[in-house]
């Protein structure tokens, strides 16, 4: 049987790496299958619920619905990147001293938008929160905490560059 496979070539948290992917597969099952970084989870499958979360070029994206082929050439970043050095994220912290999860499912979906959401507002009003993240679905409800923990990150991060 003929190998279907491509190659492609990205930087992954900061590295450079590459892998063989097949043309349908998702960026989430080869991120996971490939190189062993499970924080971005899959639920719906479909684009729907932001548990798959992923940075590509900056912009974040459903991991379920990108497909590998895509990455090829770009610039990846996953949840694991964010406390690489040690350290949590200032949105990390945030999220555990609000208590902003219950099973965790959603958890690195959320954080990784809400990221995004604080690169573009520095200080997002609560409804601000809540439409930027209404893409983000958590099962357990714990949409209350997730909005107070971004606020909260949003006011260390400006502590932090003041
Ligand atoms: S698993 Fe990708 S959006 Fe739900
Ligand atoms: S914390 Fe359980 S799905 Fe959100």
């Amino acid at each position: 049987m003929s190998d279907t496979t491509i190659e492609i070539r990205f930087v992954l948290n900061g590295a450079p790496v590459r892998t063989r992917v097949q043309p349908h597969e998702t960026l989430l099952d080869v991120l996971r299958r490939d190189f062993a970084l499970y924080g971005a989870r899959e639920s719906c499958g479909q684009g729907l619920c932001g548990c798959c979360t992923l940075d590509v070029n900056g912009e974040t994206v459903s991991g379920c619905l990108y497909l590998a082929a895509m990455a090829d050439g770009a610039t990846v970043g996953t949840i694991e990147q964010l406390d690489a050095d040690g350290t949590l994220d200032p949105v990390q912290e945030a999220f555990i001293e609000c208590g902003a999860f219950q099973c965790g499912f959603c958890t690195s979906g959320m954080i990784m938008m809400s990221r995004e959401l604080l690169r573009h507002n520095a200080d997002p009003s609560e409804s601000d929160i809540k439409s930027y993240l209404s893409g983000n679905l958590c099962r357990c409800a714990t949409y209350p905490e997730v909005v107070s923990a971004v606020r909260l990150a949003a006011c260390k991060r400006r502590k932090e560059s003041a």
